[in-house]
């Protein structure tokens, strides 16, 4: 029986993150283990920036976006000696294992670690979605409901003016929130780096669109493409139609976490608080047919995750 874990937030944050933390420790107490916050991720685990937490600890914070334990990039835990100070750091507080809360990096770090003997079990928190062994990480629903309210911000404007708005959504090189942010803001259409895209059909797409009445265009970006002024400036040259671009940026990754977030950072949290408690690490939680799974970090790391292709075409087919 494992009796003393750590847990923390590595990368970029994702809103959820709090309520994952919240339900390892409420479940980590529930089960009589002790449970310690450490903070930064691997910066803190390397550093000792780490405290024992109750059950008060994580009280007022499931609302809350961010992470109360903060999060960094900690390029030293890539190197040996970076690890062996953290393993050294678990030992000296006996800590068995570890909760690790994060994207690939973290659970590289975490497979690094799991390695040396600490038992490292990862849960998908980014809000790119673009973690291949789970249809779902903690943040995506709440980042593209952010996303969709200021790109229907924006509609507004547009529609007013009789302009294209070219939106541009977070993803890293993933274009998960942009095709559905697309579907939900009614976009003429997504531009992803998965999809062929051309600008010379778009433009003609738009012309005939006009002529049908239609007066505002909403184009979603993913940031992957990188160029979303100058998507907007070809399109204005092509059609004549005014064109801004906006690139909505960090404000995705704030805010209350969405229902969606909140329940799935808890059934992740639940399950590997689970594993860890079987003495079970190197292991990746996932979500499955909405069951929650688990896999070798390895095996996980080596996934492809399939682009929603069917979704794209349908932007495409109804955008007009
Ligand atoms: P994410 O977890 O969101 O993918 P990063 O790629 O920035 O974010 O990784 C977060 C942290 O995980 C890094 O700063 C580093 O400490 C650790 N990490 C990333 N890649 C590796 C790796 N190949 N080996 C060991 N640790 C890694
Ligand atoms: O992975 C989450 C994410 O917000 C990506 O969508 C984006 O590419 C990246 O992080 C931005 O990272 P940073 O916060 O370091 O600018």
């Amino acid at each position: 029986m494992i009796k003393k874990i750590g847990v923390l937030t590595s990368g970029g944050d994702a809103p959820g993150m709090n309520a994952a933390i919240r339900a390892v420790v409420r479940t980590a107490l529930s089960k009589g283990m002790e449970v310690y916050g450490i903070r930064r991720g691997y910066v803190g685990l390397i550093n000792g920036d780490i405290f024992q937490m109750d059950a008060r600890s994580v009280s007022d914070i499931i609302h809350r976006g961010g992470t109360m334990l903060y999060t960094a990039r900690c390029p030293e835990f890539r190197t040996e000696e970076g690890l062996d100070r953290a393993k050294a750091k678990c030992e000296e507080l006996g800590l068995e294992g570890l909760v690790v809360i994060g994207g690939d990096g973290s659970f590289r770090g975490a497979a690094d670690l799991s390695a040396r003997g600490i038992l490292c079990v990862g849960i998908p928190g980014t809000i790119d979605n673009d973690i291949a062994c789970t249809e779902y990480t903690i943040g995506y629903d709440t980042a593209m409901n952010t996303a969709m309210e200021l790109a229907d911000k924006l509609r507004d404007t547009s529609q007013s003016h009789d302009r294209c708005t070219v939106v541009e959504v977070m993803g890293r090189n993933a274009g998960y929130i942009a095709v559905n942010t697309g579907i939900a803001c009614g976009a003429i259409e997504v531009i992803t780096k998965e999809m062929p895209y051309d600008l010379d059909s778009l433009a003609k797409k738009m012309l005939e669109a006009k002529k049908n009445g239609k007066q505002n265009f909403v184009v979603v970006v993913a940031e992957g493409i990188g160029n979303s002024t100058e998507i907007a400036n070809v399109l204005q040259e092509k059609t004549g139609i005014e064109s801004r671009a906006t690139i909505l940026g960090h404000v995705q990754r704030g805010g209350s976490p969405t229902v969606r977030d909140r329940v799935a950072a808890t059934e992740f949290a639940y399950y590997a608080v689970g594993l860890l408690e079987q003495g079970i690490g190197n292991r990746v939680v996932g979500m499955q047919n909405n069951e929650i799974v688990d896999f070798d970090i390895q095996e996980a790391l080596a996934m492809k995750k399939p682009y929603e292709e069917k979704l794209h075409k349908i932007a495409e087919e109804i955008g007009f």
